[in-house]
């Protein structure tokens, strides 16, 4: 045998770095069981034999599991803001931010899909259409775009009228933001602090009037500078998520109908007009 020396240490056949893994889980939870991946992965059914339905299927259920922790953490930021703690509600505006950022993202996955592909299976989808999103409604009104009519196509659904309700009724995500700022000293109409929640806010000249006073003087207010620049943020990412959506659209059904009923591209383009929180953007002409 060899004898080993400082420069041949005796070799040890290197065992795989998977030998030392645990392989018994007949007792104990798997990957596989903690995200529940059998129930997951069975969730998944075209409604044809086409190749790029399977695509179809995954891009607006993985878009749907962004929504819910999107969802989460709107919530969780409103309710810091409520609480004056600016800081964790900051940590969940930027989350939210680079989850955006992922989802326009998958706009160029989807883009892969040609008209003629989609075409083959198009029928298989009926009347289903995301304008059916009760998630995509839900961050919508915790945005403050309230707008009752949106519950309609849940109406044979009665807990997802309840929660569409309850998220109407409730304060948005600038609600709350405005609410600080005339905790905060700033001069806001009543009128505005005591509206009508189930309707979107309007531009009022208060609200701007505290805007401008904070990034005239960012220094002094610098937190509330901070959460304006995060909800400009978050109002930026979702017009470029809604300009993807209009063009993927455009690109593969034209100036088709809808399935959801709607025109089609001009509904979608018309979606770009709507405002959370129109005086962070009209201030900005007049610094
Ligand atoms: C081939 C791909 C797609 C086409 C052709 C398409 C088409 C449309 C159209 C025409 C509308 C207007 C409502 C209607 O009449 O149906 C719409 C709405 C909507 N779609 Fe898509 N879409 C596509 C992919 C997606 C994906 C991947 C998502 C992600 C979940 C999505 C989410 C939505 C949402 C949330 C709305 C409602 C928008 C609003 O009311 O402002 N769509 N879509």
């Amino acid at each position: 045998m060899k004898k080993p020396t400082l420069a041949s240490p005796p070799t040890r056949r290197a065992r795989h770095p998977a030998a030392e893994a645990h392989v018994d889980f007949s007792r104990s939870m798997s990957y596989g069981d903690y995200l529940a991946l059998d129930r997951l992965l069975a969730c998944q059914q075209p409604r044809s034999a086409e190749h790029d339905e399977l695509l179809f299927i995954i891009i607006h259920q993985a878009t749907e599991l962004w929504m819910k922790l999107v969802l989460h953490e709107l919530r969780h930021a409103t309710a810091q803001l409520r609480a004056g703690d600016l800081q964790p509600a900051f940590k969940g505006l930027a989350r939210v931010s680079r989850i955006q950022a992922q989802l326009i993202q998958s706009w160029d996955v989807l883009s892969t899909m040609t008209p003629a592909d989609y075409s083959r299976f198009r029928a298989a989808l009926g009347q289903s259409s995301g304008f059916q999103s009760y998630q995509y409604r839900l961050i919508e009104f915790a945005l403050g775009n309230k707008n009752a009519e949106m519950l309609a196509p849940h109406r044979h659904r009665p807990e997802i009228v309840a929660a569409l309700q309850s998220a109407l009724a409730a304060p948005s995500l600038y609600d709350e933001a405005i609410a600080l700022l005339a905790r905060r000293g700033f001069a806001i109409d009543d009128a505005v602090l005591a509206r009508d929640r189930t309707r979107p806010h309007r531009a009022h000249p208060s609200v701007k009037a505290a805007w401008l006073e904070i990034y005239r003087d960012t220094a002094r207010h610098w937190d509330l500078y901070e959460l304006a620049e995060e909800l400009v943020d978050l109002e930026d990412w979702f017009q470029q998520w809604r300009f993807r959506h209009m063009t993927t659209v455009t690109r593969i059904i034209g100036m088709k109908r809808g399935t959801g009923g709607t025109a089609g591209v001009a509904y979608l383009r018309h979606a770009l007009d709507i405002r959370f929180f129109p005086e962070l953007w009209d201030l900005r002409t007049e610094l």
